[in-house]
């Protein structure tokens, strides 16, 4: 059987990342992965145990007994939910004290090394669609398609304090808009796989687009091949 295409996307906090993915792994019937849950799942880990994330030995030591389970699921809806000791933690994964850490987790390199090699062998057999900082870059160089989704800054925090909102969680515009440059910064400031646009990736501006609108058209170049 002839090996289904992987999607890698990349882009800055808030771009639509997600949303997207979601989206055009029901259409395409790809398995959706969000790797930024898994970088969170380990942040999430360092605050329950109360670990200094600033050293690096405390986080070797955490992924040498880090118990994750993915479970993600393509049909009917795709979904990803991160399984901690065997515990469900999704729903804490975006608590803003988790957000907070967790590019510092994810500038560790022992953590790097240990959630690229999970994400490589999920990805084994084609036909996922994996959203993160470094999918085109490290984790799927080869994958068919590369994407790399941008938003104006503003739309961004607009976008993810709706979606707090939701959740319960109510911050400030200015809040959310401190939050994520900051993560941005940092996810594109260390030294171990920044986030960058990778040549040959495509970049799509998000800002005052649907995600209909975004999802036909990264839709299109996948059916008529053009990957
Ligand atoms: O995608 P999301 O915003 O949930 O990712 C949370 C954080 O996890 C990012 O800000 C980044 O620090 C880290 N991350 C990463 N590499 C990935 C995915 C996420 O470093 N592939």
């Amino acid at each position: 059987m002839m090996k289904k295409a992987n999607v890698a996307i990349d882009g800055f906090a808030g771009s639509g990342k997600t949303t997207v993915a979601v989206e055009l792994a029901r259409q395409l019937e790809l398995v959706y992965l969000d790797t930024g849950l898994m970088y969170r799942a380990v942040a999430l880990q360092c605050l329950r145990e109360g670990l200094d994330a600033a050293q690096d030995a405390l986080l070797v030591d955490l992924m040498s007994r880090f118990d994750l389970k993915m479970e993600v699921v393509a049909r009917p809806h795709p979904t990803c939910r991160m399984v901690l000791q065997n515990e469900d933690v999704t729903d804490e994964l975006h608590d803003p004290r988790v957000s907070a850490l967790v590019p510092k987790v994810a500038a560790c390199s022992a953590v790097r090394r240990d959630l690229v090699a999970r994400q490589q062998d999920f990805a084994r057999r084609g036909g996922v669609i994996m959203v993160g900082r470094d999918i085109a870059s490290v984790v799927l160089p080869d994958a068919e398609l590369k994407i790399f989704l941008a938003a104006d800054l503003a739309e961004r925090a607009r976008r993810r304090a709706l979606e707090l909102t939701a959740k319960g969680k109510h911050l400030s515009q200015q809040e959310v808009e401190d939050e994520l440059s900051s993560r941005d910064r940092q996810d594109s400031e260390r030294a171990d796989s920044p986030l960058i646009c990778v040549e040959g990736a495509r970049q799509l501006d998000t800002t005052g687009r649907t995600v209909a609108e975004i999802v036909e058209e990264i839709a299109g170049w996948v059916r008529c091949g053009s990957v």
